[in-house]
């Protein structure tokens, strides 16, 4: 089989990680959630008292950051400067801030850079806002997952209330919303379905009906 690079895009919760972990599984190939690395740096730069629209003391602070992802059963831990932040990049804080850090030219461009290393060798499936349209222009399978806000808010609220965390569904919907839109208006590589991109609305599909029709893609390319 072809060592296929696998782009999956979309916006807030709508199932991308999910699907691409599984899909990487089936390949055994690697699985790199983009999101975590700039969840990383927020992580780090609220920790650290970064002004989050300071894009000079980001810059710097990204340059002296190390962000490991490693494969792991639960499907990827993610180390920063060497320390396992896997549970404290989901929270509250760091999803209500990433998106004011990812709008900044040089933090993007330097992820990018370290996406691309990533994704050199092929066999992977990446999933981000902007995979298809420049981490991986190139890929030979790109799908842009899509789900109404509602839908994945829901979604969302089940997942957190089975981990036992608390849960708002109405507060959800409001965040969801708006990190989709600064997310989609920002000047920089914006949330964007990439031109050749396979769209898949997952609102009213199973998880598993979203893998098999990326898998029937993988099948044509193989
Ligand atoms: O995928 P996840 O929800 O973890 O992504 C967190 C945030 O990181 C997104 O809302 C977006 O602001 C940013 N992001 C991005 N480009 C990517 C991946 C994530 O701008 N490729």
């Amino acid at each position: 089989l072809k060592k296929l690079r696998i782009a999956i895009d979309g916006p807030a919760a709508a199932g991308k990680s999910t699907v691409a972990k599984i899909v990487a599984g089936k390949l055994s190939y690697l699985y790199i959630d983009t999101g975590a690395m700039y969840r990383s740096l927020t992580y780090k730069a609220l920790s650290s008292n970064v002004d989050l629209h300071d894009e000079n003391a980001l810059n710097q602070l990204l340059s002296e950051t190390t962000i490991e992802l490693e494969p792991s059963e639960v499907g990827q831990l993610v180390y920063l400067d060497g320390n396992d932040v896997t549970d404290e990049i989901r929270q509250a804080s760091v999803t209500n801030s990433v998106s004011h850090v990812a709008v900044h030219s040089g933090v993007r461009e330097e992820m990018v850079k370290r996406q691309q290393l990533l994704a050199k060798e092929g066999a992977v499936v990446m999933d981000g806002r902007d995979i298809g349209t420049h981490v991986i222009p190139d890929a030979e399978i790109k799908v842009f997952l899509l789900a109404s806000v509602d839908e994945r808010a829901q979604r969302r609220h089940e997942e957190n209330l089975s981990k036992g965390y608390p849960s708002d569904l109405e507060q959800l919907k409001g965040e969801i919303a708006r990190r989709d839109k600064i997310d989609s208006e920002r000047e920089v590589a914006p949330l964007k379905k990439a031109e050749d991109a396979t769209e898949i609305d997952t609102t009213s599909l199973s998880i598993s009906e979203v893998v098999d029709q990326i898998m029937l893609l993988v099948e044509r390319k193989g």
